[in-house]
């Protein structure tokens, strides 16, 4: 009942050229693919070359990131979440965990930004996730459970319906080093369990909830196989139609 979602976020990676190469070449290589949803988050430059060179397609263009605010306003080097709309996108992602590590995002900066963004009109992937430390000293679900409760503080059941989360574990993210299809459905189990205390029983159990770290080709469909791991947010193995429509087409 949960429609999968199937993200890429290509990072800082692609000139304009070569992103909107690797969007058309993908195009047709999940034409077919009704099974999920498909996501491409390329840089902000080429946001609006890529959604039109995409329109009428079954592919979703998303940001990697937005401003606090839908003002205008002196905000040097922001982009407000209306204006990615403006710019033919229908998602953001939001915290993930490299703009926490190294941009000094935080849970009140991630509700903030979620809470500008949907009332854009995007739909929002709001990332959680743990670094190695937190997990070895057993620190890993109330550091997601605080994620989620800064994160989506204030939200709504209504507003949960444009929210899709996603798990990446920092120690899994680039590393090669992939989740256990056990420890991904531990979490996301944990996830879903945190949402239905926060947003009750129905919103939890329509949350897609996207694992990410390391997915490739070959691991995808053990991942997948897991009762609530909806999707994946992939990253390098996005960056080449080939290999991320693999992944879509994982069944
Ligand atoms: P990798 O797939 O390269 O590990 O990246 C995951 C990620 O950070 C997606 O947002």
């Amino acid at each position: 009942m949960r429609k999968p979602v199937i993200a890429g976020n290509w990072k800082m990676y692609k000139l304009l050229g070569e992103a909107v190469e690797t969007a058309l070449a993908l195009k047709p290589l999940v034409a077919n693919s009704t099974h999920c949803d498909v996501v491409i988050a390329p840089v902000f430059t080429a946001l609006k070359t890529v959604a039109d060179r995409l329109e009428g397609s079954n592919i979703k263009v998303a940001a990697q990131d937005c401003a606090v605010q839908n003002e205008f306003g002196a905000q040097t080097g922001e982009v407000a979440p209306v204006m990615i709309r403006d710019a033919g996108c229908s998602h953001v992602i939001i915290g993930h965990s490299e703009r926490r590590q190294f941009f000094g995002e935080t849970n009140e900066s991630v509700n903030k930004k979620t809470k500008a963004a949907l009332s854009a009109g995007l739909a929002v992937i709001v990332c959680v996730g743990e670094s190695l430390s937190e997990r070895e000293s057993g620190n890993a679900e109330s550091v997601v459970k605080s994620q989620l409760f800064g994160g989506l503080a204030g939200l709504t059941v209504s507003d949960l319906e444009r929210i899709i989360i996603a798990y990446e574990p920092v120690w899994a993210i680039g590393t090669g080093k992939t989740a256990t299809p056990e420890q991904a459905q531990e979490m996301h189990g944990f996830i879903r369990r945190v949402l239905a205390e926060t947003h009750g029983a129905e919103a939890a159990d329509s949350m897609r909830i996207l694992y990410g770290g390391s997915v490739k080709p070959d691991n995808i469909a053990s991942l997948m196989n897991n009762e609530d791991v909806d999707g994946a947010l992939v990253g390098g193995a996005s960056l080449e139609a080939g290999s991320f429509s693999r992944i879509v087409n994982y069944k």
